[in-house]
């Protein structure tokens, strides 16, 4: 990036200011004096400016991940248990995880060091869809599929409308697969919400979230987000 860009994107003044004191020959790069505006700074490059460091911002990083079941989604556990870091032990820059999965979930698990985007996606506000693939005990009729549509009590709580489909079923397991798309995301809302209408979770896996499909990667790798992809996210919850 250039440096007048990158002083003005680390906060130090305007790019016009920073560009006036790279005139003034208060900028170094490496302990070198720097005259001209568009030169590039690299990723470990020191800036400082009459001498003092300039904190670089910190370049962003989206990473689509297709958790497999196993692995929690906190940053560390203190039960020594895997976590999704280690899923994306590569990546230079610290991550985290934008909302949460349970460890038995599989599925689309965006991580980010983007605090604001992460904020949005996971604010009730922002109506975020989220799409899942359950497969519940028994076969839910009509009635039960209409009440997890309309919404369903959880802890006191009426669940918004959500769309819920009935995808297959599985007649000698007594089993059957629900397609649920949930614009809010409370803890253990999909399980909850199948508890309440007396058909239990087996299994569960997020196919999207945000319009990201889990089947764009590998199940235990994961991908950076293209940029055209990161601009919709960022249109989708108005930044
Ligand atoms: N709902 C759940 O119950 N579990 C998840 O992991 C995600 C949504």
């Amino acid at each position: 990036m250039r440096l007048a860009k990158y002083l003005a994107r680390s906060g130090v003044d305007s790019r016009r200011r920073a560009e006036e004191m790279i005139a003034e020959g208060r900028v170094c790069i490496n302990g070198i004096i720097i005259g001209k505006p568009q030169t590039l700074v690299q990723d470990n490059d020191l800036v400082t400016v009459d001498g003092k460091p300039v904190e670089g911002f910190e370049q962003k990083t989206y990473l689509l991940l297709h958790k497999p079941a196993g692995y929690i989604s906190t940053v560390r556990d203190t039960h020594n248990r895997p976590t999704v870091m280690d899923l994306v032990k590569g990546e230079e820059k610290r991550l985290y995880p934008v909302g949460r999965l349970d460890a038995d979930t599989s599925g689309v698990l965006l991580m980010t060091n983007d605090g604001e985007l992460s904020h949005r996606l996971t604010h009730p506000s922002f109506e975020v869809e989220k799409k899942y693939l359950a497969r519940v005990s028994g076969i839910p009729g009509e009635k039960a599929l209409n009440n997890m549509r309309r919404g369903v009590l959880i802890e006191g709580h009426k669940t918004a409308s959500a769309k819920v489909e009935l995808a297959g079923n599985f007649e000698k397991e007594n089993e059957s697969l629900l397609e649920i798309t949930l614009i809010e995301g409370k803890k253990r809302q999909v399980k909850k919400m199948c508890e309440a209408i007396n058909h239990p979770v087996v299994n569960l896996h997020r196919q999207e979230f945000a319009g990201l499909k889990a089947e764009s990667v590998r199940e235990g790798t994961y991908r950076h987000l293209t940029s055209r992809e990161i601009k919709a996210l960022y249109r989708l919850v108005k930044l």
